[in-house]
């Protein structure tokens, strides 16, 4: 299982330290959460930070975008050389161009869909993209309570990946802790963003008990 942190959790006021001590820690991607206070009700970090923490960090970084206006925000952290940016599909009308327009940057792009999203709506993307993130808790905030028919999703979403693009990954957001793990890896999963579990922890400990 690769473990990506999510930063929403990291203290801010030692933003330095954090990203030093996950590295270290043994993190496989950094996941660092945009949020725009439109699409989501909640307003996080542009590109000025994130660019600090990418010169700092030692481990890829994995972009979400919570944001309104995807393309704007794409062509912002497009130069930051994220491994992936992903993007949520309920708010992309032109998903398809999104995506080649993130690859052609150079990067992977990855797909989103909130917890009562269908799968349908991927279906004829699932062969561009090298990951789906399946949000397992409302997008917006920290260290909320996992949504437990996601597990149910993630096996769909498994059969539709290996008929049209087995290459492509399955990564997991929200509310992940030692409690799910198990099930998220016999579900299919490849890699978990873990926020309040690793953050409010020892790193290290934290992140291998997820491995
Ligand atoms: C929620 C974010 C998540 C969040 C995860 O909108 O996308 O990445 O930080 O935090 P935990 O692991 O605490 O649920
Ligand atoms: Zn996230």
């Amino acid at each position: 299982m690769l473990v990506a942190p999510s930063i929403l959790s990291a203290d801010f006021g030692k933003l330095n330290e954090e990203i030093k001590a996950i590295c270290e820690a043994g993190c496989d991607l950094i996941h660092i959460d945009v949020m725009d206070g439109h699409f989501v009700p909640n307003l996080t970090m542009g590109p000025m930070i994130v660019s600090s923490v990418a010169k700092i960090a030692t481990k890829p970084l994995d972009i979400h975008l919570m944001v309104q206006n995807n393309s704007f925000f794409v062509d912002l952290f497009a130069p930051l050389k994220p491994k992936y940016l992903s993007f949520h599909i309920e708010e992309e009308k032109h998903a398809n161009r999104l995506v080649q327009k993130i690859r052609d940057y150079g990067i992977s792009p990855a797909i989103v869909l909130n917890p009562h999203t269908t799968l349908e709506s991927i279906d004829y993307l699932l062969e561009y993209v090298d990951m789906v993130l399946l949000m397992s808790v409302n997008p917006g905030f920290g260290g909320q309570k996992f949504i437990p028919n996601i597990l149910e999703k993630i096996k769909y979403l498994k059969d539709k990946i290996e008929l049209r693009n087995p290459r492509c990954l399955i990564e997991v957001d929200g509310g992940v802790s030692d409690k799910n793990i198990m099930e998220l890896k016999e579900s299919g999963v490849d890699i978990v963003v873990a926020g309040s579990y690793v953050f409010n922890g020892n790193y290290k400990e934290r992140i291998n008990s997820l491995k």
